[in-house]
């Protein structure tokens, strides 16, 4: 089966720059992005290819070779459904914010509803993809409702578990580690299989391509999140005890990274992770442990979070007893809000926790950020609901200059690894700042001991 048209539902970081990929890899398939949001399907359409809504190095060039000639953005999602042999499903999984599985399980109403549009439009047999993330045994329940609500056509199930990093999305797109496609093991299921196998194939080596069981791809990609944080929580875990000994954490890290059996990757302490994904996927297995009765398997996935909080908590901590014990009135600068470099995303960013425990100390927080726009600083301040918006409001500023927001600031704290922030003229924005002037760098950026030649009272994290 030769797959001719995709539809993608949801254009968000997953689907937009995905399905951007495969139009541009292969110009014979015909690819439309659906979203129900359509401020965002008008930017992805932007005459402008500069003003598509996701900054990802590379995506406007790749998305301007192939809009418009087989890459289409639209909000007619059951147009697209209808006249589509694939469907991905793209759209967001967010932890449930209520009843059973709170904070913890995925709520999977989104993609249910996906399922029942699919299930509702459908006229001829279809292969729906989940590519979103989402706990161990999804498919089963996209399958129940596809063939007990649909139109007497056939569906077939696949898991093809998305593993791009934002920030170097189009990178990682074009030349993936590998590709993870799961489906039924019967004849039509491996039918299936085989049709997105020659999707990839047409730019990534075969062998680079893995087939498994719907369950095993659907839990690799929650083991393989879970694997990448630990690392950075083992690796914070350790930060705070090289501070304690002398220890300092880059120097562990490199030492214990040159054993080719652990590898150097992942291993950056930092203010803690952040990202739609990590802290998401592992809450779901912990949650899905639990209610096998595994509760030793959940305890110990569930550490990986605790201490990722707790590292977050501890560099806000750090800022106030370091500026003798009150930021109460002092200007804080903080440079950076995305949860990494290179992307404008913010979710679950280290950044909004920071801010947020040094607003109920009274800081006044300005932040810089490269990416990422005031709305969005002041709309993720507001959804953690600690306290009302005209407040928050008046306890942040965001300037779109990094030299004014440092100006006059008691202390500057870096929570995004930004390259830019390296080539800053550090005298200029020293002799602007209250003194004693401090950094606290959560990224371990800077170079610290010009940064000290200078005047500053630098901190990284763990040294
Ligand atoms: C992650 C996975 O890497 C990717 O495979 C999956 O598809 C989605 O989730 P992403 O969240 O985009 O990707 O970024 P990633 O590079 O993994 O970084 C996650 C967080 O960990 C960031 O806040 C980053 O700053 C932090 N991090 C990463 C560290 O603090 N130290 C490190 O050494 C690496
Ligand atoms: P991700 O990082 O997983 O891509 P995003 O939140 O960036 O998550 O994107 C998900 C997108 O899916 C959003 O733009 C949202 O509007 C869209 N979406 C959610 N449900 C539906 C639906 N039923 N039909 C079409 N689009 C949807």
């Amino acid at each position: 089966m030769k797959i001719k048209k995709i539809c993608c539902i949801g254009a968000g970081y997953v689907g937009g720059p995905t399905m951007s990929v495969i139009a541009q890899k292969c110009p014979e398939i015909q690819v439309t992005v659906v979203d129900l949001n359509e401020a965002r399907i008008a930017s992805w359409n932007d005459a402008d290819v500069k003003n598509i809504p996701i900054y990802e190095p590379g995506l406007s060039e790749v998305v301007s070779e192939a809009r418009g000639r087989n890459l289409f953005f639209s909000t007619d999602v059951e147009k697209a459904i209808d006249e589509a042999d694939m469907i991905f499903i793209s759209v967001n999984t967010p932890t449930k914010t209520y009843g059973a599985g709170k904070g913890m399980a995925a709520d999977l109403k989104y993609i249910e509803l996906c399922a029942r549009q699919i299930a509702r439009v459908s006229k001829s047999d279809k292969i729906v993809v989940e590519k979103s993330t989402l706990p161990v045994r999804t498919a089963e329940a996209i399958k129940s409702i596809l063939d007990n609500t649909g139109n007497g056509v056939r569906f077939q199930i696949l898991s093809n578990p998305e593993f791009l990093a934002e920030g170097t999305a189009v990178e990682d797109l074009l030349n993936p580690d590998r590709i993870l496609i799961g489906g039924d093991t019967t004849d039509e299921g491996q039918k299936a299989i085989e049709a997105l196998v020659e999707v990839y194939a047409n730019w990534v080596p075969k062998d680079k391509i893995l087939t498994t069981n719907l369950w095993s791809s659907e839990l690799s990609k929650l083991t393989a999140n879970a694997f990448l944080a630990q690392r950075v929580s083992s690796i914070n875990a350790l930060s705070e005890l090289c501070e304690k000994t002398g220890a300092d954490v880059s120097e562990v890290a490199k030492a214990i990274g040159m054993d080719s059996r652990i590898g150097s990757k992942f291993l950056k302490a930092s203010v803690g992770f952040g990202g739609s994904c990590f802290q998401k996927d592992i809450l779901n297995l912990v949650y899905i442990a639990k209610a096998y009765g595994l509760h030793e398997v959940a305890d110990y996935w569930e550490q990986v979070i605790i201490m990722n909080d707790h590292q977050k908590r501890r560099f806000a901590n750090k800022i106030v007893s370091t500026l003798y014990n009150t930021v109460s009135g002092k200007k804080i600068a903080f440079l950076g809000w995305a949860f990494k470099k290179d992307t404008n995303d913010t979710r679950e960013s280290a950044a909004i926790y920071v801010a947020n425990d040094l607003i109920n100390e009274q800081a006044s927080i300005c932040v810089f950020d490269p990416k990422v726009s005031e709305t969005q600083i002041l709309s993720d301040l507001n959804y953690l609901n600690s306290r009302n918006p005209d407040e928050n409001r008046n306890s942040i500023s965001v300037l779109d200059n990094p030299y004014e927001a440092c100006k006059d600031s008691h202390a500057i704290a870096v929570l995004t690894e930004w390259d830019e922030f390296k080539t800053y003229d550090w005298e200029k924005i020293y002799n602007e700042m209250q003194k004693p002037a401090f950094v606290f760098d959560g990224r371990n950026v800077l170079d610290g001991k010009k940064l000290t030649e200078i005047g500053f009272i630098y901190k990284g994290i763990g040294a």
